[in-house]
């Protein structure tokens, strides 16, 4: 029997201030999409926003339905909309933001893990790296690509040749 740890890196920041420029419009974009948001059910409004290499931002909200399955996560939204418009374009970055109860949430809101399978699904489909910034009214939560948070992941090379 062997050990083995897998360690996930975050890198916290106290405010917006202690990140560059275009960091700082990213997030600033995810939370302004919050009130896009189409969750009459959970009323959990959650804005994301993904940075592409050509230096257009797509945003994306979450997107619930009365037949709850059928309902979708911020971060998927973004990102299949981003992959759909521009299919051979890399995304750098992705901010995510939640608004609950008339205020951004207290605590970074950790991405679900069927959209940390779809986001590690972009890292591996362009071979980049994918920077996550987890925005809350507190701290940002900064992790440097989506494997970090889904080690051990399924991908394309279990799928043969
Ligand atoms: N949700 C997201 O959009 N992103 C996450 O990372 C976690 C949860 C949504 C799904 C649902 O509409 C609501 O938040 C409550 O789970």
């Amino acid at each position: 029997m062997r050990k083995v740890e897998i360690k996930t890196t975050t890198y916290e920041y106290d405010s917006l201030q202690e990140l560059n420029e275009s960091e700082q419009i990213l997030i600033k974009k995810s939370k302004e999409a919050v009130k896009n948001a189409y969750a009459p059910y959970s009323k959990f409004n959650v804005g994301a926003a993904v940075l592409l290499e050509n230096g257009e931002i797509i945003t994306g909200t979450n997107q619930e339905n009365a037949a709850y399955p059928s309902g979708l996560c911020a971060e998927r939204v973004a990102i299949f909309y981003a992959n759909s418009k521009y299919p051979d374009v890399a995304i750098k970055s992705l901010a995510v933001t939640a608004f609950y109860n008339e205020e951004y949430i207290e605590n970074p809101l950790p991405p679900c893990g069927a959209c940390r399978q779809v986001i590690v699904e972009s890292e591996t489909r362009f071979k980049k790296p994918i920077k996550i910034y987890l925005v809350s009214k507190e701290k940002i939560t900064v992790i440097e690509d989506a494997k970090s948070l889904l080690p051990l992941n399924f991908d394309e090379n279990f799928l043969g040749d």
